[in-house]
């Protein structure tokens, strides 16, 4: 633990992690696509003093579209809406740097900044979807090493580019008539393996100079990414020894390029199910498992993803970590998922009906059931133990469970004094407690 409180970020993912859940008899299958249901999800979230509101990205559709939502609305245009609707939260969109270009990238994020007055930030990833490729002109998706390299220089290029304006650049003499001073706004003139950018870009430092910087990606290459650049690391940890010795590893990475250790969060994400009570609870557990696909489908999925046959095991088989491959399956989405499943199987075998359930079908991050006191039992004793400086809080079924957090489990954080009463005073990089780059005046 490296703070007194807390963070939190609500995915506006929806249906919710559960992709079936367009199916209850109370949910509008096309609210995903509807800017009320976002701007009443947003203001429940900044009513609850959320830090910020996040969306993941995926540019490209795959044949989940048969069952449920594929992909969903771009973020970065969901989040610069509901900026709008919004005063206080924190604006976090998921953007690809294999995908995107910096120069626009760079820009838009730098004018979201200034329009939200110190709200923006970004999740960066490199995209798990192979199917993006084609999408941009690629005849294939670059392998894991080639969308980190580039990565790396694509941060090293917006950052640039967000700091190139010296603070007393704009001048503004009524007087004398001189709005900008030249002198003190700089090019950046980079050349490199992906991208030659000039700079500068055409308006001055927005009010976080650097937008909050996100990363999704958790190989050795994505937490070094995240070592470098990031200011939040966003990861999946199905177990408290996994999640600890992931963000102990980010902080040690961070220090070794010269950071404060505790100038980089640990975000981890999760998946609530909230009932007002423990049987409620498991109710509407049982409702939103019956909109599952059979689950013979997901075991099947669940294997490929692992780097096994479809058919290696059934659902009531039981598998142990001696079955797993000793090297993760480096086509799937993210490394994040077999060493997740590395570290539950290392407390012990689980039949693969479970490692499923586990997850809520999906595979990526943990699912949490329970009463609000339950739900806040669990996030306090993981901080506790180290496993996280925050919470990027995913839902079950966005439309129930993002309300009923908002409402019954973070009063009961704020009571414990886990999490803040009120939006402490400034921007969003303030607030999250991280250093303000230091803008370097060029002689
Ligand atoms: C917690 C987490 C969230 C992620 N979210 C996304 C996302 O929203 N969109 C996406 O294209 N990829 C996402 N990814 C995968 C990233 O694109 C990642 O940069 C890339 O696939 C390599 O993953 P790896 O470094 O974890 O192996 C996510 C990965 C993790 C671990």
């Amino acid at each position: 633990m490296s703070s007194k409180q807390f963070h939190l970020t609500f995915s506006l993912m929806s249906p919710g992690h559960y992709r079936g859940a367009w199916r209850r008899p109370e949910a509008d299958p096309g609210a995903y696509l509807d800017v009320d249901y976002y701007v009443r999800l947003a203001r429940l979230a900044e009513e609850a003093s959320i830090d910020a509101i996040f969306q993941g990205d995926s540019p490209a559709l795959g044949p989940e579209i048969a069952t449920g939502t594929s992909g969903g609305l771009d973020g970065f245009t969901l989040v610069s809406v509901l900026a709008g609707a919004t005063r206080r939260i924190g604006l976090l969109p998921t953007i690809s740097t294999t995908y995107e270009v910096p120069y626009s990238l760079a820009r838009r994020f730098q004018t979201l900044d200034h329009l939200s007055r110190g709200r923006a930030a970004l999740n960066v990833v490199t995209t798990g979807n192979p199917a993006a490729a084609a999408n941009f002109g690629l005849s294939a998706h670059p392998d894991r090493d080639a969308r980190y390299r580039r990565a790396h220089e694509f941060l090293d290029v917006i950052t640039r580019l967000w700091e190139a304006w010296e603070p007393n650049a704009l001048i503004a003499d009524k007087a004398t008539g001189q709005f900008g001073d030249p002198g003190r706004i700089h090019a950046i003139d980079h050349h490199g393996e992906f991208f030659d950018v000039a700079g500068p870009l055409p308006v001055p430092a927005s009010p976080q100079v650097r937008p909050v910087i996100a990363q999704a990606g958790e190989s050795p290459a994505g937490l070094d990414l995240a070592a470098k650049y990031a200011d939040v690391v966003f990861a999946a940890g199905h177990t408290v020894a996994k999640a600890r010795a992931s963000r102990d590893d980010v902080r040690a990475r961070a220090a070794a390029y010269g950071r404060d250790p505790d100038a980089i969060k640990y975000s981890l994400g999760l998946i609530v199910l909230v009932g007002t009570d423990a049987e409620d609870a498991r109710r509407r557990h049982g409702e939103l498992n019956a909109t599952l696909p059979p689950v013979e489908r997901l075991v099947a999925a669940t294997l490929v993803s692992l780097g096994l046959p479809a058919d290696f095991l059934g659902p009531d088989d039981v598998i142990r970590l001696e079955d797993l491959p000793d090297q993760p399956n480096l086509a799937a989405f993210s490394i994040g998922g077999y060493n997740n499943t590395r570290a539950v199987l290392a407390e012990g075998p689980r039949t693969l009906r479970d490692l499923v359930a586990h997850t809520a079908g999906i595979g990526v991050h943990r699912l949490l059931v329970g009463s609000p006191e339950q739900v806040a039992d669990d996030l306090e004793s993981w901080w506790r133990q180290g496993a996280a400086d925050g919470f990027t809080v995913m839902f079950a079924d966005t439309r129930v469970d993002l309300e009923r957090f908002a409402r019954l489990v973070v009063p009961i954080l704020k009571d414990r004094g886990l999490f803040h009463r009120d939006y402490p005073a400034g921007t969003l990089r303030d607030r999250l407690g991280l250093p303000v780059p230091r803008l370097q005046p060029v002689a």
